[in-house]
């Protein structure tokens, strides 16, 4: 049993994830702004009103843990908001920038003190952010922070290899939820099962990389 902190649980792939990390008995901890019924219904401990975009949502969610370490920090929440070069709003990409590639420092560096050898940290990032993938354009705020978010995995990799803490970029696949509006090859359920096996994969021999929840490895 490892206990496992999940940011953005309310909904979606984070809400799977916790749901499939509490049925087969780990420690979860599901991070939210707000708590869903679908997430209550769980019954897992939930932590309430952490905003990846603010210190004070770090903190609640360091309070919540009143000291106990943390195995697996999973940084899930995100933030769509599609545009073109012609619809981008600037305002917007900033948002973006806050969730998806500021928001999983912000949380990581808060919870560092209660992670230790051993520890891992995925980010789900996206294979948009994917510099080396990237053959159809378009949503230039939401690829950007992702291509940040995948600089920061690579950084804190870097950094945390010397305290033994593994750290993983993770692309869920095209999934079914809020934010492709219903749209995608497969539902949060597998997509999250995939997430949870990338994760029990990581190893200090793998920390630094980039994979699909399938299963094979992403190019930065
Ligand atoms: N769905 C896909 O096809 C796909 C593909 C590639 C990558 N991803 C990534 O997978 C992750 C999960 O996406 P999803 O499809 O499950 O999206 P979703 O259904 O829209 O859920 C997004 C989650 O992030 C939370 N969130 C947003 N802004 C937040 C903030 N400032 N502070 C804390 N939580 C915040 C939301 O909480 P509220 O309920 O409070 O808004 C919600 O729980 C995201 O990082 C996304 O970029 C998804």
């Amino acid at each position: 049993m490892a206990r496992f902190v999940v940011t953005g649980a309310s909904r979606g792939i984070g809400l799977e994830m916790v749901r499939q990390l509490n049925e087969r008995g780990d420690d979860v901890i599901a991070a939210v702004r707000t708590p869903s019924e679908e997430l209550l219904a769980i019954g897992c401990e939930v932590a309430e009103g952490v905003d990846v975009t603010t210190d004070e949502g770090a903190q609640r969610l360091v309070d919540a843990l009143k000291g106990r370490k943390v195995d697996v920090l999973v940084n899930n929440a995100g933030l769509l908001i599609p545009d073109t070069l012609a619809t981008l709003d600037f305002a917007n990409a900033l948002c973006q920038y806050e969730v998806n590639a500021l928001g999983p420092v912000r949380i990581t560096r808060a919870l560092l003190p209660l992670m230790e050898e051993g520890s891992k940290i995925g980010i789900v990032t996206s294979r948009v952010g994917s510099l080396g993938d990237n053959t159809s354009g378009g949503n230039y705020g939401y690829r950007m922070s992702k291509a940040a978010a995948n600089m920061a995995a690579v950084n804190l990799a870097v950094e945390l290899k010397a305290r033994g803490i593994a750290v993983v970029a993770l692309h869920p696949g095209y999934v079914r939820t809020d934010m492709t509006r219903g749209q995608g090859n497969i539902s949060p359920g597998p997509a999250a099962k995939g997430l949870i096996l990338r994760l029990d994969e990581l190893t200090m021999e793998t920390t630094g990389t980039f994979w699909h929840a399938e299963g094979h490895q992403l190019p930065w």
